[in-house]
């Protein structure tokens, strides 16, 4: 694959450390075979996340120099307004200090009663967390390719359209909340929706009377993949089909800490409905802070309004997901199994595939991480089982479609030859799978387990 290269140059750096194996070892027993414990400065390529981790640019750090602390109204404010209006047309912004901010404030306008379904292709983590706190139980409806690992497929983040309609008709549309379509779908993989598909959800939605959030935290990446991917898209701008993607739905959350390439941030977006603005405002007032600022400073606003262009400039997503694509098509050509078509933010590698003898309840994709971690210096992130955790009624372990080991790339941070770095590690570590043992729990927190959890190979 030819590639142009970087659409930009470096002009600030941040040494790394790497430690010796030895010390690799001490750090991850100390963390508790949980990478999420380690300390980031014993970690080398530190691909735990591309959220809040990108690099900035010289105009977003100097744009932070003219942000407005104002407590209401500040200019700042008004620029994010005025660049989520001619983004997305949506005309109504509330900042957050982050996607799950958004979430907080927004989630119970929209869920009427205990027990509604919120219907999604894959949620999220913290989102499914928001909506079950709501009391609402979250639904996924992705196509069943997302699973199928090796099954090429352009739009693997794709709803199934006959079982999102076959579970309408069946609870009764007064029981679904509303329903989220997440661009790019993390949890499948980084995986695109098609503008065809958004728009069969649309037309759903409408038959139905549902509203549409789009949760957009890799909004750019996705219209990048229509672009590239989708028939009729060729010549259209990033910025086009954003606004023909997000015509179809009502209102946004996003976390701004990815595609708006900024460190901290997020908010909601309301394409037209005053109503829902004025209440999602009561809340966000008590939660987040006052409706101009949300938690954050003006200086982040100054950012985010800059990062939110950047992060939908063409050549930079070119550079950005192409990068991506390198890591993949360099592991593949090794014979390591991962997610393909590789996703926007990052290469998923299939761990169930990689090490067949360890079963879902000891974790491989987690065995795999570590085993990243002491092989390379690479913190990547379990998005399996054990981020999945137990069924809240029964106590038992669910487990996951797939067990992926994630390896998410920042923006702008690290280089290619920071990627044959990873490729050399994990294709070491392939060499010699058949060693690896898996994980058990020695303290297992009842929420969201997997960010404190600590964990022993088995048999130790
Ligand atoms: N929605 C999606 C699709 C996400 O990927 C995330 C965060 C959120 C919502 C929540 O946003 O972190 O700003 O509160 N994903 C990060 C990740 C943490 O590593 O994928 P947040």
């Amino acid at each position: 694959m030819s590639r142009e290269a970087e659409p930009y140059r470096i002009k600030m750096v941040e040494p790394l450390r790497k430690i010796s194996k030895a010390e690799r070892e001490y750090a991850l027993k100390e963390a508790g075979y949980n990478p999420f414990l380690l300390k980031a400065e014993d970690v080398y390529i530190d691909l735990l996340t591309d959220s809040g981790t990108g690099a900035m640019s010289d105009q977003q750090w100097s744009a932070l120099m003219v942000g407005d602390e104002a407590y209401a109204g500040g200019r700042s404010f008004y620029k994010v307004k005025d660049a989520v209006k001619d983004i997305f047309n949506y005309n109504d912004i509330i900042p957050t200090h982050q996607g799950r901010g958004a979430e907080q404030v927004l989630f119970p306008h929209l869920i009427k009663r205990k027990g509604q379904y919120v219907l999604g292709n894959m949620h999220f983590d913290t989102t499914m967390a928001w909506i079950e706190l709501n009391k609402a139980i979250p639904v996924n409806l992705v196509i069943n390719e997302a699973f199928a690992t090796d099954k090429e497929h352009p739009f693997k983040g794709n709803f199934d359209l006959e079982r999102l309609e076959s579970f309408i008709v069946e609870k009764g549309a007064e029981n679904i909340a509303f329903i989220i379509i997440t661009v790019t779908c993390n949890s499948a993989g980084g995986q695109p929706v098609s503008m065809e598909n958004v728009r069969g959800v649309k037309g759903i939605a409408d038959k139905y009377g549902i509203k549409i959030n789009f949760d957009s935290a890799r909004f750019a990446e996705n219209a990048y993949f229509i672009k590239q991917r989708e028939v009729g898209y060729t010549d259209r701008s990033i910025k086009e089909i954003v606004r023909e993607m997000y015509a179809m739905g009502d209102f946004l959350t996003m976390s701004a800490k990815k595609d708006a390439i900024v460190n901290m941030g997020g908010m909601i977006a309301i394409k037209n409905d005053p109503d829902l603005y004025a209440a999602a405002c009561a809340s966000c007032v008590p939660m987040e802070g006052f409706v101009t600022y949300g938690g954050l400073s003006g200086r982040d606003l100054e950012c985010l309004a800059v990062g939110l262009r950047e992060g939908i400039d063409v050549e930079f997503l070119e550079s950005r997901i192409g990068q991506v694509e390198y890591l993949g098509e360099e592991l593949r050509k090794r014979g390591i199994p991962i997610q393909w078509p590789v996703g926007g933010h990052a290469v998923f590698v299939d761990a169930g595939k990689f090490l067949p003898h360890i079963p879902a309840e000891q974790f491989p994709a987690q065995a795999l991480c570590n085993e990243l971690y002491l092989e390379g210096g690479v913190r990547p992130v379990e998005v399996g089982s054990l981020l999945l955790g137990r069924d809240p009624e029964t106590g038992i372990q669910k487990k996951a479609g797939v067990e992926f080991m994630r390896l998410a790339i920042p923006r702008r941070v690290y280089t290619d030859r920071h990627m044959d770095v990873v490729v050399k590690a994990l294709s070491n570590i392939w060499d010699r799978r058949e060693q690896i043992k898996g994980l058990e729990f020695t303290y297992e927190p009842k929420v969201l387990r997997h960010f404190l959890c600590r964990l022993k190979p088995t048999g130790e």
